[in-house]
């Protein structure tokens, strides 16, 4: 039977009114202590699997001296070996693997910046846990059966786009599924399909920002309501430069291939506030990088991740590398939520001692009058001195006083904020190269 069609919902309008019950999913409704049950349980079934059925993990085990039985509470995760991402690259493509792998559905990998890749596997029951949670992040993010949902995540080996596609169908959205690059074409697309929703990286939504303007189209009279955005980190001044320049929301997708792909926490367009862990299926702990003790929730450190459900690709105490802290819940009261990730272990910058995170000169740019939001950091060696100059787009028409304002202005903003001497340079609009998936905003030319 064809039902009635009816207009889909503005979630523009809607700020501050929570999910209608009904769309929750049953983890998202359960009390603390029934979901701490769930957990438990599904750990120690973890456990030993990962033990019975992976080569590396019985020989970490069992040099730890732990066995999966003694697993008793939750807190006695803290016992087991840690996983990193050399673990998965010492058993490059396959080793890792759990099942047969004639139960492996599909593979993804990540390109990583050196090396190998690190590849990651799925069986049917993984791929529709991943689509169940990618819809309730969707659904979180406003995303209503009926919204059509642009996807400009890149599809193939990259865990954005296939990631996002099931779970907008899982969602009952319609998918456009434009994967990255193309850019003028992906402005006609929205242009003529009319999606309420895009989910894409912060630096390519920039990007399409930028090609909207110049094919002379209002970002701000688009159809989009709802940008869903993860794969690299961003600031709450680029959420406001994003969603002033469209009028849309701009919330927060988190995840890696490791543990899952996109989906694996999200921030509720309600509330804003951080990223729910989808706890029933993800265990986070956050510790400290360097002496890998457990911290407490509240305390910044690493985060680290084991599944819960994983069957292809178990993962037990994954080192993230990525920096946030563990906060209560909010929209979801019994799901911990992560703080906005404000940089990784990998991207921090020591410059003449201190610590520096591209973030932390995102937020200055940002915030600064007289340039564009595209700007570089290069770190270079002057005689024993490292030294970094960050190099900025002016705005368009911005004339020769307005760019030596900004360049002292950021030069400013940084020392004062960050603690750290840096040069600016202002180079010319459209100079600096774009995003078209994950941007690499720092070029290290240090002893080179
Ligand atoms: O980037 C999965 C993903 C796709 C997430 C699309 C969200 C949207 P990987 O290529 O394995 O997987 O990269 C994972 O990206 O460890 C973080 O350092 C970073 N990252 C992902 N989401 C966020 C975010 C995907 N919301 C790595 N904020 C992670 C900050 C993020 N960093």
């Amino acid at each position: 039977m064809i039902s009635e069609p009816t207009a889909p919902v503005d979630v523009r309008a809607r700020r501050g009114e929570p999910l209608p019950a009904q769309l929750l999913d049953d983890a998202e409704r359960m009390p603390r202590e029934e979901l701490e049950t769930l957990q438990l349980r599904r750990l120690r079934q973890t456990l030993r699997h990962a033990y019975d059925n992976v080569g590396l993990y019985r020989k970490k085990f069992d040099e730890a001296g732990v066995t999966p039985d003694d697993c008793r509470t939750l807190a006695d995760l803290a016992r087991f070996p840690f996983t990193t991402k050399a673990d998965l690259r010492d058993t490059y493509p396959f080793g890792m693997f759990a099942v047969p792998m004639e139960e492996v559905r599909r593979v993804h990998a990540s390109s990583g910046t050196t090396g190998r890749p690190t590849v990651v596997g799925y069986t049917e029951n993984d791929l529709s846990a991943w689509a169940d949670v990618v819809a309730r992040s969707i659904r979180a993010a406003g995303g209503r059966p009926g919204h059509k949902v642009h996807i400009s995540y890149g599809y193939g080996l990259f865990t954005g786009g296939l990631g996002a596609h099931y779970g907008a169908e899982r969602a009952g959205c319609t998918v456009i599924p434009a994967s990255g690059g193309m850019t003028a074409r992906q402005v006609q697309i929205i242009q003529d399909f009319r999606p309420e929703i895009i989910m894409v990286t912060p630096s390519y939504m920039l990007t399409l920002l930028d090609e909207f303007e110049r094919q002379g189209v209002d970002p701000r009279a688009t159809s989009l309501q709802v940008g869903i955005f993860g794969a690299e980190p961003w600031t709450e001044e680029m959420r406001r430069e994003i969603e002033e320049r469209m009028n849309i929301h701009a919330v927060d997708i988190y995840g890696l291939s490791e543990v899952m792909g996109p989906g694996v926490a999200q921030e509720c367009v309600d509330t804003k506030d951080g990223l729910h862990v989808w706890e029933d299926h993800f265990l986070p702990e956050i510790v400290d990088p360097l002496t890998d003790d457990v911290l407490s929730d509240g305390e910044s450190g690493e985060l680290v991740f084991t599944s819960l459900s994983k069957e292809a690709l178990p993962v037990i105490r994954y080192r993230t590398r990525d920096l946030t802290r563990l906060l209560p819940g909010t929209a979801r009261p019994a799901l911990r939520r992560i703080e906005k990730i404000t940089g990784r272990c990998d991207d921090m910058i020591i410059l003449r001692g201190v610590n520096v995170f591209p973030t932390q000169i995102e937020e200055v740019v940002l915030r600064t009058p007289g340039v564009a939001p595209h700007f570089q950091i290069q770190l270079s060696t002057h005689g024993r001195m490292d030294h970094m100059t960050v190099r900025v787009e002016a705005e368009p028409g911005a004339g020769p006083e307005r760019r030596e304002a900004a360049s002292r202005a950021i030069a400013k903003g940084v020392k004062d904020g960050v603690g750290v001497s840096v040069e600016v340079a202002i180079v010319e609009p459209e100079s600096l190269e774009r995003s078209l998936g994950k941007l690499r905003r720092v070029k290290d030319q240090r002893g080179k």
